[in-house]
């Protein structure tokens, strides 16, 4: 296995939708607070953004705006890698390498994929959609990752690339490191806000009070967060809780704890003389607009100077494919690929 001096983060957003205060609190100000700790690498996943259909004019410009989110919400170029998991044909090439060594019954138990492929006709669900983990995996393996911080949804994901190292490693000897997940303490699944039992999702569209979206003006973050779903209970309890009556305001309640840092007991009491859920709904409202206009005010900095975040994944991509390429030959080589040899 590769040399390395410290532990390896990696992890990423797929460039499909606008990405979420979800997005933001489960993997991005995570990867954010961590970076210095570990050698980080962030990527754009845009190979997992066609598992379903999409525009391939949009492909490319979200493919960018998620790379410049990346870098407005704090990932530091300096410090990070930052890259687009395309510009590494190594990622693609590890995933067929793993399809080979992964049983079609450990994806199709994927709960995502049941989600996803739900009671559609299988001749109108790709392949890729399948395959999607496998290319995950591929994703962390290629780095050799220790740590992969994610939201909640993707727990299950890592478990699985977690049995495929494993697998390889008894198979082929060790060659790939068993990465484990980073799960942030609060807002680990945020939920959406016209319904608090469904998770908060950048591809859902079905209403506009769903999700706050980072690029959100502050007034219609008031407006999606003030008609947020919460309940009829007569005494208006402000408390963290699992019951599914008490989905909204529980899920208000964890947004605001993740986005301040506070532990509940600060929160709840933080909210002991609130009046009603008119004034929780207030305080939310002003941490998430607080949260969001320095991370606005950046990515609005960032996307005005032409070329600069191309050059920056461009660069990203060469630190990127130098590590993966190691990996990648140390794979091919203990499957037993033949090297190609010439005659001097
Ligand atoms: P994606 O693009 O759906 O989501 C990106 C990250 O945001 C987290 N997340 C959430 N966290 C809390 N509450 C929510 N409502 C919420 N919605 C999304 C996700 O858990 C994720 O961390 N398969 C991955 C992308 C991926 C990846 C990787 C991640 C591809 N390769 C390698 C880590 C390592 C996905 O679709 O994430």
């Amino acid at each position: 296995m590769s040399d390395k001096k410290r532990k390896r983060v990696l992890s990423g957003v797929q460039p499909s939708g606008d990405l979420t205060i979800g997005n933001y609190i489960g993997a991005l100000k995570q990867w954010a607070r961590e970076q210095h700790k570990y050698e980080s690498y962030f990527c754009v996943v845009d190979l997992h953004a066609v598992t379903v259909p999409h525009d391939p004019g949009e492909l490319r410009a979200k493919t960018r705006e998620v790379a410049a989110l990346y870098l407005a919400c704090g990932i530091d170029p300096q410090a990070s890698t930052v890259f687009v998991q395309s510009h590494v044909p190594a990622h693609s090439e590890l995933a067929w390498l793993l399809n080979c060594v992964t049983p079609i019954g450990w994806l199709e138990r994927m709960t995502q994929y049941k989600e996803k492929s739900g009671k559609r006709d299988k001749e109108s669900i790709s392949t890729g959609l399948l395959d999607y983990p496998v290319l995950m995996a591929a994703d962390i393996l290629l780095y050799q990752a220790d740590v992969v911080p994610v939201g909640d949804d993707q727990r299950q994901h890592l478990e699985l690339t977690r049995d495929i190292a494993q697998r390889f490693n008894r198979l082929f000897g060790e060659t790939f490191t068993v990465p484990e997940a980073m799960i942030p303490p609060a807002g680990a699944r945020v939920k959406g806000l016209d319904d608090p039992l469904a998770k908060m999702s950048k591809s859902y569209t079905g209403s506009d009070y769903h999700a706050v979206y980072l690029l959100d003006p502050p007034n219609r973050v008031k407006k999606k967060i003030m008609r947020a779903v919460t309940d009829t209970d007569p005494e208006r309890k402000i408390i963290f809780s699992d019951d599914p009556e008490k989905a909204g305001v529980n899920n208000l309640l964890e947004i605001f704890a993740a986005l301040t840092d506070m532990d509940r007991e600060a929160v709840l009491a933080h909210f002991a003389n609130a009046r009603g859920y008119g004034d929780l709904k207030k305080a939310v409202v002003e941490v998430v607009n607080e949260t969001l206009a320095p991370i606005q005010q950046r990515f609005h900095e960032l996307t005005s100077e032409a070329g600069y975040i191309d050059e920056l994944l461009a660069e990203g991509a060469e630190r990127a494919a130098a590590i993966a390429n190691e990996t990648l030959a140390l794979a091919r080589e203990n499957m037993g690929f033949l090297k190609p040899h010439r005659r001097l």
